[in-house]
C-alpha cells in the first residue's frame, strides 16, 4: 500500500511517500480500506520525537480515519465487509496515513450517509476530544459559561458548538479573521488575543477548556470563579498546576471506544454539531501538511483524501 511515513525524527521534510506492507486484519481486529485520514496536533509532536522517540522506523502517522472495511479478523461479528466507518487509533497505535490501517474492532464506529469520509475523518479524533472533556471531564451544565481557548482549532470549534447545544454560554479567543467563522458556530463573544488580554476582559467563568497550551493554560485560571474548572489537552500529559487553590485544573483522559463516536454521529444528525471547514491534501502532500499544522493558524481542520 501508498503511505505517508518518517525514517527518523525531525522537522517536516523527514515525511516521506511511498510502499509500505500491507497490514493483516488480526483477531478481533477489522482491515479499513482508508479514504480520509486527519491531521492532528499530535502528529508533528510525534514526528519531532516531543512525545518520545519511536523505536521502529518506518514509522506511519495518523490517529484518525474514515473508509470502508475489507477484511475481518476472527471474532468479529458486529462489522462486516462492505461496512462504511470512522475510527480513533488506540492510545500507542498510529498508522491512518496510509491506504490500510488494522484496527481493533471494538473502538471502530459505523458512519452514516450524512457524513462524507473527509466530513468523519475530520471529526473522529477532534469530536472524541471534545466530547470526552465538555461531557466527560468538565461536566458543563446548562447555564454555565466557558472560555474555550483557540476558538478556530479543529477540537474547540466541536467543543464550542457542544457547549451550545448543552445550554451554556461560550466565550472564546482567536485571531480576527476567525471571527465570524466562530460566530456562525454560536459563540456568545469572540475575544482578539492579539488586540485584547483575556484575563482583562473575561472573568467569573465556571469552567475553561484550553486547546492552546503555554502561557495561555496557565493564565486561563484567572478567569474562573471560584469552585470553577479548567481543563487542558495542549499541556502534555499533567494539567498545569493551579496558582490559586479554588479551582481544579484537569487532564482529560481522552479514551478510545466506539460510543463516544456514536455520540458524534448523533451530536451530527441532531444538528448540534456541523462537520468543521477542511483543506484537502493528498498522501503525497504530507510536509506541506504539517508545515500548516505545524504553523497552528488555519481554521478548523486539515484532512488526507486517501481514495
Ligand atoms: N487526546 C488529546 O489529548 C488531544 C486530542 C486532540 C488535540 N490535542 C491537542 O490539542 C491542541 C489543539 O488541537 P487542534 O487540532 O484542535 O488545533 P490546533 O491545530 O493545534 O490549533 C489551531 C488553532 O489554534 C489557534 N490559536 C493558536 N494560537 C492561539 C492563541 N494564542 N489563542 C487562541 N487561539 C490560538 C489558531 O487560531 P488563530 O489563527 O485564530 O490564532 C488555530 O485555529 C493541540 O495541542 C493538540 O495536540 C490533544
Amino acid at each position: 500500500m501508498k503511505a505517508a511515513f518518517i525514517d527518523r525524527h525531525g522537522g517536516p521534510e523527514v515525511l516521506k511517500f511511498g510502499e509500505m506492507p500491507d497490514p493483516v486484519a488480526a483477531s478481533g481486529e477489522v482491515l479499513v480500506d482508508i479514504a480520509a485520514a486527519s491531521v492532528n496536533g499530535a502528529d508533528w509532536k510525534v514526528r519531532e520525537g516531543k512525545s518520545g522517540q519511536i523505536s521502529r522506523f518506518p514509522y506511519i502517522l495518523g490517529r484518525d480515519f474514515s473508509g470502508v472495511v475489507s477484511a475481518v479478523g476472527d471474532g468479529v461479528g458486529d462489522l462486516r465487509v462492505g461496512d462504511e466507518v470512522f475510527a480513533v487509533c488506540d492510545v500507542g497505535q498510529e498508522g491512518a496515513y496510509a491506504e490500510r490501517i488494522a484496527i481493533k474492532a471494538a473502538i471502530v464506529a459505523k458512519k452514516t450517509d450524512q457524513l462524507s469520509h473527509v466530513d468523519a475523518a475530520a471529526l473522529a479524533l477532534a469530536g472524541l476530544t471534545a466530547i470526552r472533556t465538555i461531557e466527560g471531564a468538565l461536566k458543563l451544565q446548562a447555564g454555565e459559561t466557558i472560555l474555550i481557548q483557540g476558538g478556530a482549532g479543529g477540537v474547540a470549534g466541536f467543543a464550542i458548538q457542544l457547549a451550545k447545544h448543552l445550554g451554556a454560554r461560550v466565550i472564546t479567543t482567536a485571531s480576527a479573521s476567525n471571527h465570524d467563522y466562530l460566530r456562525s458556530i454560536g459563540a456568545d463573544e469572540i475575544i482578539d488575543y492579539n488586540a485584547v488580554d483575556f484575563t482583562k476582559a473575561v472573568t467569573g467563568c465556571d469552567a475553561v477548556f484550553d486547546t492552546v497550551g503555554g502561557d495561555v493554560a496557565q493564565r486561563s485560571f484567572a478567569v474562573l470563579k471560584p469552585g470553577g474548572r479548567a481543563a487542558f489537552i495542549a499541556s502534555g500529559p499533567q494539567a498545569p498546576k493551579p496558582d490559586r487553590g479554588d479551582v481544579t485544573a484537569l487532564r482529560p483522559a481522552v479514551g478510545r471506544d466506539r460510543p463516544h463516536l456514536e455520540r458524534i454521529v448523533e451530536l451530527v444528525a441532531g444538528g448540534a454539531v456541523r462537520p468543521p471547514e477542511v483543506t484537502l491534501y493528498q498522501l503525497s502532500d504530507a510536509v506541506a501538511a504539517h508545515r500548516l499544522s505545524e504553523s497552528r493558524h488555519f481554521r478548523g481542520k486539515l484532512v488526507f483524501k486517501v481514495r
